[in-house]
């Protein structure tokens, strides 16, 4: 690498907390005088931020280290960042020894002293903090690619330990912000026209404000209130940590948004306490009702794992029977995927893929239609969109309720509302995934 051209090149794998990281990575480099392109040819160093949740993710990162080793004779060094990297640790250089840096997100703090030592030729560097730090990742460099929407890391790693998951292992200990450095950065972005902050965290609701000021339910409310910010969202929370001041404060803060992603996992207490996820079926339908009994209509949506080892058609019966009784907004559905190092690795990972995939699409099948019913019932309503862009060609635009539903709308005039704006809609046509309508203001 020369001083003159420095460049990289970045490619994200995985969840938002992936995504966000890859924003303040970006902001760290480019603080190092490194300028960013976007096609691997025309970088000096090629990084890959890594998801390791299943195992199609980990082979999708393995396949891109493969389809580009060849630029490594042309002087390009490669850098594994992530989940990935985490887990798979020094066994990368072995699978992959055109890679000279492996890192997880315990380390990134270290980043501009490990990219020091690349630019001094060292080919084995290791960011690999596991579970042993204490400290969150934090800069002002952040390099955000939405001007109006952000990203803001209030928790970082996972102490909960769910018997299929990766996330413990890869990202580290439990650690939060204090309210004060979250509410510091949300302040900034504020000021400088950011109207939408979304809050991250592995389990977001499991925040602790080290010094003790704030509450999770307070800090939203509290970044709710701040001038400029007209929508908060939350993600992912945890059903054990979930508790009814969350959702009082959504009915007393506007700007907190109309929308929990609460994932279930499974419908079956059985299967729930194989998975150690510390909640039964009843003590999720408990949480449920709360968000129900609000005054505001609150969108849900969910994260569902079929084919979890032991997993009988009784209790898979159970959760196509929760889908029915919580009338979910969206499911994410997943196969089991076994994975290294957590506990479920070994349990018979006994139930055919074909068995899998049958649970898999009648579960969507079954949420598909009453996602249809549901959507179709919004018709005739009004709704405030957050304009996201324009689709040219049927000179739509893209928007998004505060329910987190996608609504394509037609404009009131041929300027059409800029990104970043609020525009009222009316709902003309449904889909099981989005809705249309017309503005109205
Ligand atoms: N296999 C399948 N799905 C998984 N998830 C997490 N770990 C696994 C695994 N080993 C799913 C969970 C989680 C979502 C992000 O990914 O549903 O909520
Ligand atoms: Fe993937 Fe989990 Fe890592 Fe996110 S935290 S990148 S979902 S393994």
């Amino acid at each position: 690498m020369t001083e003159k051209s420095k460049t990289f090149y970045l490619e994200t794998f995985g969840c938002q907390m992936n995504a966000h990281d890859s924003e303040k990575v970006v902001g760290t480099l480019e603080q190092q005088g490194y300028a960013q392109v976007h096609v691997e040819e025309e970088a000096d160093l090629i990084l890959y931020n890594t998801c390791s949740i299943r195992d199609k993710a980990e082979q999708k990162v393995f396949n891109r280290l493969n389809d580009y080793k060849k630029l490594h004779k042309q002087g390009k060094r490669f850098g594994v960042l992530g989940c990935v990297a985490q887990q798979e640790g020094e066994r990368i250089f072995d699978r992959a020894p055109y890679v000279s840096l492996v890192s997880g997100s315990a380390s990134y703090r270290k980043l501009p002293e490990m990219i020091a030592r690349l630019e001094a030729g060292e080919t084995r560097i290791t960011g690999l903090d596991d579970r042993k730090t204490e400290e969150t990742f934090e800069t002002e460099f952040t390099a955000r690619t939405n001007p109006y929407r952000g990203y803001i890391t209030i928790i970082e790693g996972c102490d909960k330990f769910c018997a299929y998951c990766v996330v413990p292992y890869t990202r580290g200990k439990e650690r939060s912000r204090t309210s004060t450095s979250v509410l510091m950065e949300a302040r900034r972005m504020a000021d400088s026209g950011y109207s939408e902050i979304q809050l991250l965290g592995q389990n977001v609701n499991s925040y602790r404000d080290p010094e003790g000021k704030r509450s999770f339910a307070e800090l939203l409310a509290a970044i709710g209130e701040l001038e400029g910010i007209r929508r908060v969202r939350f993600t992912t929370s945890h059903p054990r940590d979930f508790t009814r001041d969350i959702v009082a404060a959504i009915d007393s803060v506007p700007e907190l948004c109309d929308h929990v992603h609460l994932p279930v996992q499974s419908g079956s207490s059985g299967v729930l306490q194989r998975m150690n996820r510390e909640y039964t079926r009843e003590q999720y339908l408990e949480r449920v009702s709360w968000v129900r009994a609000a005054k505001r209509s609150i969108s849900m949506t969910t994260d569902i794992i079929v084919g979890f080892p032991g997993e009988t058609a009784d209790d898979f019966i159970e959760t196509m029977d929760l889908l029915a009784e919580v009338q979910y907004d969206a499911v994410f559905a997943f196969k089991y995927s076994p994975r290294p190092n957590t506990p479920s690795i070994h349990m018979p990972d006994s139930i055919p893929d074909e068995e899998k995939s049958r649970r898999l699409q009648s579960l969507l099948e079954r949420q598909r239609e009453i996602q249809r019913i549901n959507y179709s019932l919004q018709i005739g309503k009004t709704y405030e969109a957050a304009v996201e862009g324009h689709n040219q060609q049927r000179s739509q635009v893209i928007g998004r309720t505060t329910q987190n539903k996608t609504l394509n709308f037609t404009a009131s005039s041929t300027i059409l509302p800029a990104p970043g704006s609020y525009v009222a809609v009316r709902i003309t046509a449904a889909f099981p995934n989005s809705l249309v309508g017309i503005a109205v203001s």
